[in-house]
């Protein structure tokens, strides 16, 4: 499928991964997840790919170009002026990134608007108020279910009872943010699988099966 703004969107998805830097730039230990040979392939590329494939099956409505540039600039702001560990408001941060790349690559202003509404929506705590932001908000949430995603944090995390309680919020806040049917009915029994297996390691943490019997 080509968009209308292909060439723009080349440009903009090329700079953009410039921002991020190489994995030979970043140690180990500082947001390793966020090297762009990591980065881009298992997460940006596929909402990219969902943000396609969802608009196509379920919500053609949704203007594709305004979801297409919101899905490739919506976690912009995990690198784009980040001066601390957490990733808490980088929401914000993206929309400002966008703000600034979009108007530098000559596209308008309503155009713009339209792409920060959808990239806010990908933040939990706020609602999708727009077409677009309901597809890019499942397009976000269903490629942390469906990817190595939480593998990945597991490896760059440091301390694996921190990770697991993380997991354990992540799983069921990212599943409240499908809306489309279909993908929560696929995502729901794995959600539920990883709790049982959240549960069980709970149990078992801390006692001994000869205790138990
Ligand atoms: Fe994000
Ligand atoms: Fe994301």
């Amino acid at each position: 499928m080509k968009l209308k703004n292909q060439e723009v969107f080349k440009e903009v998805y090329e700079e953009y991964y410039q921002l991020h830097s190489s994995w030979k730039a970043i140690p180990e230990d500082h947001y390793y997840y966020l090297h762009r040979e990591w980065f881009f392939p298992n997460h940006i590329d596929l909402v990219l790919e969902h943000v396609m494939n969802l608009h196509k099956n379920y919500l053609p409505e949704a203007d594709l170009e305004v979801s297409m540039f919101a899905g490739l600039l919506h976690d912009s702001g995990l690198v784009y002026k980040r001066d601390e560990p957490s990733p808490d408001g980088h929401e914000s941060r993206s929309c400002e990134y966008a703000q600034l790349i979009l108007e530098k690559h000559g596209l308008d202003s309503e155009f713009i608007e339209a792409v920060v509404v959808a990239i806010e929506a990908t933040d939990a705590g706020n609602v999708a108020d727009s077409k677009e932001a309901e597809l890019v908000r499942n397009a976000d949430a269903y490629s942390h279910l469906t990817s190595v995603h939480f593998w990945a944090k597991a490896k760059f995390a440091r301390e694996i009872g921190y990770y697991l309680s993380w997991l354990e919020k992540k799983i069921h806040t990212t599943l409240s943010k499908l809306t489309i049917q279909d993908l929560i009915d696929e995502i729901t029994p794995v959600v539920d699988r990883y709790q049982d297996m959240l549960t069980k390691h709970k149990e078992n943490m801390g006692s001994k099966f000869i205790d138990r019997m």
